[in-house]
């Protein structure tokens, strides 16, 4: 009896797959939302449709953990939309969206109205839900409710979110640890802040270099080495989000090696823009935490290809112009998009022989599938997974435009910046989003919430060897376990 193979939706033929470990020619076919088959040419199932990808790279679509898609309650600067059409037209296919909202993502009321607006989603997406003094309570139905994670604004943001108490976060980490759900932290030190910030503006500092005077490395280092005691002391697993200054990475460095399960950010401003870049853009790179002096950026590079920082991330805030260009920089809103030109941007500087391929689709794909529960079936090309896969062009060359953003905001810090290196065709669980640079209209509602299929691991006992015996005998913690 000879074998006849199933008839398939797509092959793609002629690319080469990008993973961390190797770069190989190989084609790939999709059966529904799914790979069916990575191999040689000769192997592939007969199939419906048949793609030639020659000279292309194909990596697993972008995980961004961080995006601010502003709806419900901010629908002049962004909705789920076009949002996720930015997501979608930069190689993105799963976005984490954060709670800072109107009303904030904290109450079941609140998700409800959240997900009803991600139902016009092109782009799947997780829910990040808030963790703050007012919400411990409803931690547990909002995961049941479909989040996939939390956020705590310990370092005060647009939407000004009052930080979480250090009680509540800690109650916060105890109740989550068991469940090996991970929570996302803007960590910086509000009442360091405040503090200067006043100072700043009593002196009558309007000048863009005073947001950064008034939010000092060490207001990060403090709120980085606050959370990993709480999440060491609980377990509960951690994820520092937009890491900015390279004083703190230390903390991450030593954490890890103790085995607190932390991850962490970057975000491509913090590498690539400095202070010398503020005194021309000023409100327009105005965001939280600040972009610092030239001399963090290539540690915060180094730390990558280290993997003390383990992903990197957008922080996609948009404001609109008028917003971002007031002429006193307090009154500039803080934030602008990212999500449509991360890949460009870091494709650029792989192109310049600063990291791999293989290291990139590690910091964009493979490590955020893993910090939420979703690798196996997203952050890899491999049979079984979802066909979410972004179509690289590595010889494209061209000029970030603010005017061609899919965002609603459309003011970005990168305008006018040569880049080489694109994504033109975006697939998502079988069916293209972006194709020949385009938005396709029609999948807009195709996104999905991951939520369904995370699977976050079975948390790992905690590491107490520096702790004292006594001390954690003692503990409340201990007594409860
Ligand atoms: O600059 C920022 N803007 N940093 C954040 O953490 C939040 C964001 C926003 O929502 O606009
Ligand atoms: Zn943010």
């Amino acid at each position: 009896m000879s074998y006849a193979p199933k008839e398939v939706d797509l092959v793609i033929r002629g690319a080469q797959v990008v993973s961390p470990e190797q770069i190989i020619p190989a084609s790939v076919a999709i059966a529904g939302e799914r790979i069916v088959a990575v191999g040689h040419d000769d192997c592939m199932p007969p199939a419906r449709q048949e793609m030639r990808a020659d000279g292309l790279f194909l990596l697993p679509g972008a995980i961004d953990s961080h995006v601010h898609f502003r709806d419900p309650g901010y629908p002049h600067k962004e909705t789920w939309k076009t949002g996720s059409a930015a997501a979608a037209c930069g190689g993105v296919t799963t976005v984490f969206e954060m709670p800072n909202t109107n009303p904030p993502t904290g109450t079941l009321e609140a998700l409800a109205l959240k997900l009803k607006a991600a139902e016009s989603s092109y782009v799947d997406y997780g829910i990040h839900g808030l963790l703050g003094d007012d919400t411990i309570a409803n931690l547990e139905q909002l995961l049941e409710g479909g989040v996939s994670s939390f956020k705590a604004f310990v370092g005060n943001t647009f939407g000004n979110l009052p930080a979480p108490t250090d009680g509540a976060l800690l109650e916060g980490f105890e109740i989550l640890a068991p469940l090996g759900i991970r929570t996302v932290v803007h960590a910086e030190n509000s009442s360091i802040m405040a503090r200067r910030q006043g100072q700043l503006q009593a002196a009558g500092r309007i000048d863009p270099l005073a947001h950064l005077d008034a939010r000092p490395a060490v207001a990060e280092i403090e709120a980085i080495g606050r959370v990993l005691t709480l999440a060491e002391w609980t377990g509960a697993r951690v994820h520092i989000a937009h890491h900015s200054a390279a004083d703190s990475l230390f903390l991450l460095r030593q954490a890890k090696a103790r085995g607190v399960d932390v991850t962490a950010e970057t975000c491509p401003q913090y590498m690539l823009l400095n202070t010398e870049h503020m005194r021309k853009l000023a409100g327009v790179m105005r965001v939280n935490p600040p972009i610092r002096e030239p001399r963090h950026n290539q540690p915060l590079w180094d730390a990558l290809v280290e993997g003390v920082l383990d992903m990197i991330a957008t922080d996609h805030a948009p404001h609109t112009p008028e917003e971002k260009t007031r002429a006193n920089i307090w009154e500039c809103d803080c934030g602008f998009p990212g999500v449509e030109t991360q890949m460009p941007l870091m494709l650029t500087e792989i192109n310049k022989g600063r990291a791999s391929l293989m290291d990139y689709v590690k910091w964009s794909s493979v490590n955020p599938a893993k910090a939420w529960g979703l690798y196996g079936t997203k952050g890899v090309i491999a049979v079984g997974a979802h066909a979410d896969i972004a179509f690289v062009d590595m010889a494209r060359a061209g000029t970030l435009s603010q005017g061609r953003l899919q965002s609603i905001s459309k003011i970005s810090p990168w305008h006018g910046r040569s880049v080489q290196g694109y994504p033109i065709h975006t697939l998502l669980r079988g069916r293209f989003v972006m194709r020949d640079g385009h938005l396709v209209t029609d999948a807009a509602g195709w996104g999905r919430n991951i939520k369904p299929i995370q699977k976050m691991p079975t948390p790992k006992p905690r590491n107490t060897e520096h702790y004292s015996g006594a001390i954690v005998k003692a503990s409340a913690h201990e007594s409860q376990s």
